[in-house]
């Protein structure tokens, strides 16, 4: 950068943080209500919103209180709300068939926030995991996960999804080549609107923890996913994936885990200038949830702090569980 700041004492930088007043001219970045995807937890039954012990404060809701709650986002303006199915163990299965039926619990979410909250985009994930048996994004073959034959069952849950109403994609399953098969199909099936937001730059992480207990996957896991998520090492890596989603037929991008990885968003925005999102994932919500109720950290200030260095790095969004309580925050 070439400098263009005189030195001390011709410049006083301590002059544009001298009072409110100035610190909100000279402020670069701004966090808004609708930067917000929401992620929600579906479970069966009625009128049902039951506690998750790792994310206090995070709800799993069964399809009516779903809809309660979407009529709440819409009413704080939050552009989007992500369904994740916690599925009863029954339904899980080898062959993960619950995944592309088209009235399992995030069809059924999805269409009930379709009625209750039309203003809502709403998105789906789209990954074998809460089907599958064995805790796996895709099928296990002789310990392989395989590809090629989970490319195809992605496909048909991704069309189920779309026929539900499903507004964005979001494969979360970080297998080859299923962008472009989502797009095909979802073309070939007349959804030429539906939007992919892929997972384009997804790591093997700790940080999945507390969600795999929401989903109730946790207990199910095999092994890990490091044969097709990212190793937390690779920065290069992220760039070539994003760089082949986006050929394939992504709309959108997305980096995950998202504080520790800031230096990806940064990349990927710099690099490909287009719609970047981060997800700030459920151990990153635990953490600052679990300080904050020890009351050895401001959870607000520390909230509100993390979104706002998604945006400095470049973010054009956030997937966040703290959605609604930031939206609150902001609209006063
Ligand atoms: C699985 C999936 C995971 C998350 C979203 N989709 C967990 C995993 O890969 O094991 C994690 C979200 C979170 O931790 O908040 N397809």
């Amino acid at each position: 950068m070439t400098p263009t700041v005189a030195s001390f004492p011709a410049a006083r930088l301590r002059r544009t943080r001298a009072t409110p007043a100035i610190r909100d001219l000279v402020r670069e970045n701004t966090l808004s209500v609708g930067d917000l995807i929401w992620p929600v937890f579906v479970r069966d039954g009625t009128g049902i919103e039951e506690p998750i012990a790792s994310m206090p404060g995070v709800m799993r809701r069964s399809v009516d209180k779903i809809a309660a709650a979407a009529i709440e986002a819409q009413a704080l303006g939050i552009p989007s709300i992500c369904i994740f199915p916690y599925t009863d163990a029954s339904l899980k299965t080898e062959d993960c068939a619950e995944a592309w039926s088209p009235d399992n619990l995030t069809n059924q979410a999805v269409r009930a926030i379709k009625s209750a909250a039309p203003n809502i985009a709403v998105m789906t994930d789209v990954a074998l995991d809460p089907y599958n048996i064995n805790g796996h994004d895709g099928f296990v073959v002789d310990g392989e996960i395989v590809n090629d034959a989970t490319v195809e069952a992605l496909v048909k849950m991704t069309l189920a999804q779309a026929e539900a109403g499903a507004d964005i994609i979001g494969p979360s399953d970080m297998m080859d080549g299923r962008i472009g098969a989502m797009r095909q199909a979802l073309e070939k099936a007349g959804h030429s609107n539906v939007m992919i937001l892929s997972y384009s730059a997804k790591y093997a992480s700790g940080y999945y923890g507390p969600f795999r207990d929401a989903v109730g996957a946790s207990g199910a896991l095999s092994g890990d996913k490091k044969t097709y998520q990212m190793d937390p090492a690779n920065g290069d890596e992220a760039m070539r994936l994003v760089q082949r989603d986006l050929i394939e037929g992504a709309d959108m991008v997305m980096v995950k885990p998202g504080i520790a990885y800031l230096d990806i968003c940064h990349r990927v925005k710099t690099n490909f200038g287009v719609p970047t999102f981060a997800y700030q994932v459920s151990g990153e919500y635990a953490m600052i949830q679990a300080a904050a109720l020890n009351g050895w950290i401001d959870g607000e200030k520390v909230m509100l702090e993390n979104l706002m260095a998604f945006k400095r790095a470049g973010c054009d969004g956030i997937l966040t569980y703290f959605a609604p309580e930031v939206a609150r925050i902001l609209n006063t």
